[in-house]
């Protein structure tokens, strides 16, 4: 490296360290060849379906002899592995407007526009549409690219609401020897209270400010699914003349609820009642891109405005023809088996890890789930050592990822257990009885060998006790 650089270098080499001692460093990882997958977050499995994956290529390929076929010149050809350019340039097609139509009536929304992934959708749309004077709400943890698309907004004031406070996660409680798990103590006020407060301002009151509040569908660190028709009732309550605008973000809902996959505000019959949603290609859907579900007139505004579809090269035909495969297979019916697959699998795998968990009599700072069977296909198991146990997992064959703060709030780390339509009851109970050998092993060796230099994990603290559990 030339030595000019090498001050810089040195630089970010610090602040590098600085991260690791402080057990946040990241790193790129490779899922191992043969390792059973209970950490992507493609729940349906669609990117490895067989049936999808031939009919994509019998899309692309009926799509290049189009092209082939067509008589047309070299220069006018169909663009396969590209877009050429910006949507507002080169990079529209019709095939990408068919699409957003196709996308639009499946999921009951008057328009639809697609955008290379949700974070540049999130980040569209809240950098683009809240103006001065307006105000944004939203879940306190709610995704990086709503921050982000927040950094970008004008909205006057941005303010953080208990997640707890419209979320499935504080009807839960946990199962381990000890008491619940006690509520996450949040330091925000609860929607309804920030609505309250909000409301009492003359410009929000009448009508001038408006109100956008932003919510997930599915969290995918709990697991737990928003209680949208809570947070309606709510901005209905607070904000009489019709300035609340509710975001939901679908990243993770989308082919997991509502009918065939439609996502958790049709399955509410609430797409009247919610501004926009944002949905995800990348998790259930087996692809990748995002969209906004919006009026055509939002729509319309957005081409005008949202950095991230305007700068930015569009999404390449062979990613169009995979979001348009997958959206097919769900319109004939092709996600309702691999749902029911899936629910029964959430189920069973509730069950089975509960049953530990009473059977082992285990220390809950060692190993806890919840109460409450999931109505989602992702899982926490809450620990206070998940490295160890992720490892411990990963190298018995179960890729299983840990999650830790800042991620998720100190005192509430976890291994993340995401199922897939294809795993099998067979996979679960081999995770099962890993999960138990790793308990049994701390039992035998009764030391706490996980600590903060070692692994990255923050202290246990809050829900844990600051002091070190001993089992
Ligand atoms: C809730 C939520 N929204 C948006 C995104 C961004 O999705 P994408 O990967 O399509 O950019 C994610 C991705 O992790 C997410 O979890």
């Amino acid at each position: 490296m030339p030595e000019v650089y090498r001050q810089l270098d040195d630089t970010l080499g610090a602040l590098l360290a600085r991260r690791k001692s402080h057990g946040r460093l990241r790193k790129l990882s490779n899922t191992p060849p043969n390792s059973v997958d209970f950490s992507s977050n493609g729940y349906l499995s669609l990117s490895t379906n067989p049936v999808v994956q031939k009919s994509l290529l019998a899309r692309l390929a009926a799509e290049v002899s189009a092209s082939e076929n067509g008589n047309r010149s070299r220069g006018s050809r169909r663009q396969i592995l590209g877009s050429g350019g910006s949507r507002l340039l080169d990079g529209n097609s019709l095939f990408a407007e068919s699409l957003e139509s196709k996308i639009a009536a499946f999921h009951g929304a008057e328009a639809a526009l697609l955008f290379t992934s949700a974070y540049d959708a999130n980040c569209g749309l809240l950098g683009c549409v809240p103006q001065v004077g307006d105000v944004i709400v939203y879940d306190e943890l709610i995704h990086a690219s709503v921050h982000d698309g927040m950094r970008m907004s004008r909205a006057t004031k941005k303010i953080p609401f208990a997640h707890d406070s419209m979320s499935e996660a504080s009807r839960r409680r946990c199962t381990g020897v000890g008491a619940s798990r006690p509520a996450r103590q949040s330091k925000n006020q609860g929607l309804d209270d920030v609505l309250r407060q909000i409301s009492e301002s003359e410009h929000v009151r009448s009508g001038r400010s408006n109100v956008f509040v932003c919510v997930e569908g599915l969290y995918s660190m709990d697991g737990d699914v928003v209680r949208l028709n809570e947070v309606v009732r709510s901005v209905d309550r607070h904000l009489p003349s019709g300035n609340g605008y509710i975001v939901v973000d679908e990243a993770h809902s989308v082919g997991v609820f509502g009918n065939d996959g439609r996502g958790l505000v049709c399955q509410l019959g609430l797409e009247d009642r919610v501004w926009a949603r944002v949905l995800g290609f990348g998790k259930a859907m087996g692809c990748a891109g995002g969209v906004v579900l919006c009026s055509s007139t939002t729509r319309s505004y957005l081409i005008n405005y949202a950095r991230s579809l305007i700068y930015t090269t569009s999404m390449a035909f062979t990613s169009l023809a995979s979001i348009d495969v997958v959206y097919s297979y769900l319109m004939d019916g092709g996600a309702g088996p691999l749902r029911q697959d899936l629910e029964k699998l959430i189920r069973y795998t509730h069950h089975q890890l509960s049953v530990l968990c009473v059977r082992l009599q285990v220390d809950r700072c060692t190993l806890h789930v919840q109460e409450a069977p999931s109505k989602s296909p992702i899982i926490p198991v809450f620990t206070a050592y998940p490295r160890s146990l992720a490892e411990h997992c990963q190298r018995s064959g179960f890729m299983v990822r840990p999650i830790v703060a800042p991620t998720v709030p100190a005192g509430s780390e976890r291994v993340r257990i995401c199922l897939h339509s294809t795993n099998t009851t067979g996979e679960v109970d081999g995770l099962c009885n890993a999960i138990g050998i790793w308990v049994q092993d701390r039992v035998a060796v009764g030391r706490d060998d996980e600590s903060a230099e070692d692994h990255g994990v923050a202290e246990p603290q809050n829900v844990f006790g600051r002091v070190k559990p001993r089992l």
